[in-house]
């Protein structure tokens, strides 16, 4: 049989199935770290396919082993730990990082546990903090709610952002936000009490959305007197996502709710 008959065209080759836990890069992020068993709920992410820079790149390989988390669902963290005993601030979709790294350089007392699924952002994030020095950043890689739900202790947390969640704006989609009771319900048996979650949007249709379901959540009080929107608060830098609604004309709604101590 002659070479050329056994040479398959690229066209039929059958896909490469790379396994789905396997990092990008060597010793990165995995790519679906929880695996298939906790696939099945309703994402509030959409997998993005998105370029990772060489230096991006470059800072996932040095410095994911030594700050990078895989969520896989599988362990409690020992959060005393990994913060060298620091109150911890969970964020959720950091983005890009840029107003985490900020955010821990003005507070180096307070450890940030910032998750996002976004590679590039990952990257991102890795390489600002090792540019800032900043030893109170983890870079978490996966699902915040597996995270919340199976990789954190009762009380665990000092208090949880939430900056520009994906406003999912069609109907249909609404079901992905990520602002909903059962979120809030898990949110409030890992904070601490006194805890605050603290939300922010520039779609005007979610921050009603939250203000009422907050507002209406036993484990949480508005820490505005009165009820409705807090100032926006000074720690918080501008974000990517923000300064984006800003363009648009947007306006951008704070949220503060405290967590409450659970009746006696
Ligand atoms: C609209 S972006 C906002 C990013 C950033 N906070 C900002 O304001 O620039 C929302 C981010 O949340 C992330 N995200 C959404 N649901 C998530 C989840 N369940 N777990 C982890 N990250 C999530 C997305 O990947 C995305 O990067």
């Amino acid at each position: 049989m002659s070479e050329s008959r056994n040479t398959i065209p690229d066209a039929l080759r059958p896909p490469i199935i790379r396994d789905r836990s396997e990092p990008r890069f060597p010793g990165g992020p995995a790519a679906d770290p929880a695996g298939s068993h906790h696939e099945r709920r309703i994402r509030s992410f959409q997998p993005r396919r998105s370029r990772v820079t060489t230096g991006q790149e470059d800072a996932l390989q040095r410095l994911w082993p030594v700050w990078g988390l895989d969520i896989d669902g599988r362990r409690v963290l020992d959060l005393d730990e990994m913060f060298g005993g620091l109150p911890v601030v969970l964020e959720i979709g950091f983005g890009m990082g840029e107003a985490t790294a900020r955010m821990a350089a003005d507070d180096p007392g307070t450890g940030i546990l910032a998750v996002d699924v976004h590679t590039p952002g990952q990257g991102n994030l890795l390489g600002l903090a090792e540019r800032g020095g900043l030893e109170n950043v983890r870079v978490a890689n996966g699902d915040a709610i597996i995270l919340l739900r199976e990789m954190l202790a009762p009380g665990a947390l000092h208090g949880m952002r939430v900056y520009f969640p994906d406003p999912w704006p069609k109907k249909r989609h609404h079901k992905r936000r990520l602002i909903q009771p059962e979120f809030l319900t898990l949110a409030a048996g890992r904070l601490a009490p006194g805890a605050v979650l603290h939300c922010a949007t520039d779609w005007e249709p979610y921050a009603e959305q939250m203000l009422d379901v907050l507002g209406a959540h036993p484990g949480f009080e508005n820490t505005v007197d009165g009820g409705g929107y807090a100032p926006r608060p000074a720690f918080r830098p501008l974000t990517r996502f923000e300064g984006q609604g800003l363009d648009k004309g947007h306006t951008v709604h704070d949220l503060l709710f405290r967590r409450v101590p659970a009746e006696s």
